[in-house]
């Protein structure tokens, strides 16, 4: 958003998306809070509010930054072509058409589903990486035939040439998909197979059924890299549901592809992985966590790839 905060004000504004996103699960885990009138009186709404009052605050405070930012920027006639492609300042454009809520609820739309999403995924993929050493390994050749043993940045045509980095990143999230349920509000009637669902309700999706499903094949509970290479996907082409489908899929998927990709690659030129998928329990909250802890250690690699430190 192209706006210095302080570190203080970094950790308010994420504690308090974080206790918002926990409020909001109680609701949704404690049947009778689905009842607005005692919600309404509820600790949880308390709570919910308190939070919801922080993030306005912050948001409201970092408009008026930009703004003036702006406001000071005409006044010296300064014209930077990369602030007009600031996402924030895009917003502030067309503020003649978006109320100051709607701005801020971008704002927030952007930030929770950036926060924590990509994050999530490099760390269950490194778990899975360091449980399956042939897949290590591989990537690791595949990074060899790439970089060499040079350490320098990724430009954008190694990011193609890192086929098998690739597949083992969407088979992470195909086995582990991060948002495990998305949720819609069903404005008409949907006749489906077995049932019709009725206007005026909402219904979830659990995306994790759909990634497990047995069009994943005989092995959809395993983690095989190699299908994503092998042409022998489902034949449905919203089985992959890990960024969603239809309008409201993830905007920043192709960002998160690349920065993930870059990440990675930079992580595993140096370190080699030891994670136990296997002892990993996992909560399924808003997203995805691992309720257990990690099960991970990283043992950093000289330039010639013999391990040196554990
Ligand atoms: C691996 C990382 C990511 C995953 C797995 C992911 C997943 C998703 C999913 C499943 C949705 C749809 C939710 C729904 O259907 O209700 C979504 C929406 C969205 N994502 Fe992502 N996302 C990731 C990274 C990012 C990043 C890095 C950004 C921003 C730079 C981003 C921005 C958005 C936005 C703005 C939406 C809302 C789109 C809308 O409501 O129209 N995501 N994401």
């Amino acid at each position: 958003m192209g706006i210095e905060i302080s570190d203080l004000e970094c950790i308010n504004y994420l504690t308090a998306f974080d206790t918002a996103i926990d409020k909001g699960i109680e609701r949704f885990e404690k049947f009778w809070l689905m009842f607005d009138f005692i919600y309404k009186f509820s600790k949880v709404k308390k709570e919910e509010d308190s939070c919801m009052e922080t993030l306005r605050m912050m948001s409201e405070s970092v408009l008026t930054r930009k703004r003036k930012e702006i406001e000071i920027r005409q006044t010296n006639k300064v014209n930077n072509k990369e602030d007009k492609n600031n996402f924030l300042e895009r917003l502030l454009y067309f503020s003649d058409e978006l109320t100051e809520k709607e701005i801020i609820d971008e704002v927030h739309t952007m930030i929770m589903a950036a926060i924590d999403t990509s994050t999530t995924v490099v760390l269950y993929t490194l778990i899975l990486i360091g449980s399956y050493p042939t897949v290590q390994e591989k990537i690791m050749n595949e990074l060899k035939d790439i970089f060499g043993d040079s350490d320098r940045d990724v430009q954008k045509h190694d990011l193609v040439q890192m086929r098998y980095l690739e597949a083992t990143l969407k088979e992470s999230m195909r086995y582990y998909v991060m948002v495990p349920f998305v949720s819609r509000y069903i404005d008409k009637e949907i006749k489906l197979k077995n049932c019709t669902l009725q206007p005026g309700n909402n219904c979830l999706f659990v995306l994790y059924g759909v990634h497990r499903n047995s069009m994943w094949g005989k092995d959809a509970d395993q983690f095989r890299p190699e299908r994503w290479l092998e042409n022998e996907m489902p034949s449905n082409s919203s089985a992959f549901m890990s960024f969603s489908v239809g309008k409201r899929n993830c905007i920043g998927r192709m960002y998160a592809m690349m920065f993930m990709k870059t990440q990675l690659s930079h992580i595993l030129r140096s370190y080699t992985i030891y994670a136990d998928y296997m002892k990993l329990k996992l909560s399924m909250e808003v997203l995805l966590k691992p309720a257990s802890g990690h099960y991970i250690s990283i043992k950093k690699m000289l330039k010639n790839c013999k391990e040196i430190i554990k």
